[in-house]
């Protein structure tokens, strides 16, 4: 043999062995646990996509429903395709308890190129969304929770903070005495999210007085304007049908629970206090039974029984290996030193501690 020859041999096979050495490596560097991108869509069981990947979206940042788990999700993926995400000007809200502005958007230009993705809390409204989020195929979609658990966590994770919760002893004493402890009129201690949280996130009038037919219209004109509405209680099988809707990849939707508390924090609910939720949130409980039933059905309409079990069972499958790889004692690891678990990446910031929804 050419010596020439063995010697390209022999740098070829040290070049392969110093590749895979790096590849390792990379598996090692825990940045990798939050840039999950998927290459391919999943297409063991299903037909190459006719659609292409949804690259502007709204997301309605709802409270206390699971919210910051798709939040981070979403932004996992705009950051790891350089997707130009709206901003609020303070980097943690729209000023959520007025209706949604364009100009609470950092570097919002009247003329200025479209966003692509908008995810941080705000109040709804359709015509100043648009201004910010100018491509006519944006993506409109949200979560929402059954109002009883949402308002035990809402309690006991706004106890302190909420000026109508604070002064009341439980959230038993609370709904038993609320007009004592709540005064619909005011505006301040973040009153608005008390009552009917997810009504006033759409942009209507929490604590308003609504005919039969007043509240068909709105939960009509939610419909037109949100191309899905996902149920907490169904999370799973919600980013399945948010994949699909969206033409994303599973891999896209593998997620990590955010910014949920202790297991060992939660209360049970008797049905007595499960009923004075339900009457206290009566607009949100119309509002959530209502799309129960479009999400079912969209389900349905998508998704043979057969093939939704496989899909949720690769989501489970793909979310165990990455809890696995990325966590330690159900915290996130891949931290920045001195942020108490949160993985800080330009505007993102990602924090994981295992446990059920808030
Ligand atoms: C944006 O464009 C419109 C139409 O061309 C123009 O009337 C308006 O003055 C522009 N606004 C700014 C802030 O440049
Ligand atoms: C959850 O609560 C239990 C019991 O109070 C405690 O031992 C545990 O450290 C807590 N876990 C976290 C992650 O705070
Ligand atoms: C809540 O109810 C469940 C099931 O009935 C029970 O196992 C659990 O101990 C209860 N937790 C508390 C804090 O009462
Ligand atoms: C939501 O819909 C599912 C499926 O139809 C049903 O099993 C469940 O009871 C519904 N939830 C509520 C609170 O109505």
């Amino acid at each position: 043999m050419h010596p020439l020859f063995l010697k390209t041999l022999l740098f070829g096979l040290i070049m392969l062995i110093i590749l895979t050495a790096v590849s390792f490596l990379q598996l090692e560097d825990f940045t990798s646990c939050y840039k999950v991108t998927g290459k391919t869509r999943n297409t063991d069981n299903v037909a190459a996509p006719s659609c292409s990947p949804r690259r502007n979206v709204m997301f309605l940042k709802t409270h206390k429903t699971g919210s910051t788990t798709v939040q981070n999700m979403l932004l996992r993926y705009a950051d790891s395709r350089n997707l130009n995400v709206a901003i609020p000007k303070d980097r943690k809200t729209f000023e959520a308890d007025n209706l949604f502005s364009a100009k609470y958007v950092d570097k919002y230009q009247e003329n200025g190129t479209s966003f692509n993705f908008i995810t941080h809390h705000l109040r709804f409204n359709s015509v100043q969304l648009k201004k910010v989020l100018k491509a006519k195929d944006t993506f409109y979609f949200t979560i929402i929770r059954h109002p009883v658990s949402q308002m035990e966590s809402a309690f006991s994770f706004f106890r302190r903070s909420f000026a109508a919760f604070k002064a009341a002893k439980s959230l038993e004493d609370f709904l038993k005495n609320a007009n004592k402890y709540y005064d619909p009129a005011s505006t301040k201690g973040n009153n608005e999210l008390v009552k009917n949280p997810a009504w006033f996130d759409f942009g209507y009038d929490s604590t308003g007085r609504y005919s039969e037919h007043e509240i068909a219209k709105a939960l009509l004109e939610i419909g037109k304007s949100f191309d899905l509405i996902l149920i907490t209680e169904y999370f799973d099988e919600s980013m399945i049908l948010l994949k699909e809707a969206m033409c994303w990849d599973i891999d896209d939707v593998v997620t990590f629970k955010h910014n949920s508390r202790n297991e060992s924090d939660r209360k049970n609910i008797s049905q007595d206090v499960a009923s004075r939720i339900q009457d206290w949130n009566s607009l949100d409980w119309r509002l959530y039974n209502h799309f129960n039933v479009t999400f079912w059905a969209k389900l349905e309409e998508m998704f043979s029984p057969a093939r939704l079990q496989e899909e949720l069972a690769i989501l489970r499958e793909k979310r165990k290996l990455l809890e696995t790889q990325c966590c330690e004692d159900g915290l996130f690891i891949a931290k920045k030193p001195g942020t108490k678990g949160a993985y800080f990446k330009k505007f993102l910031h990602m924090t994981f501690q295992k446990g059920e929804f808030g």
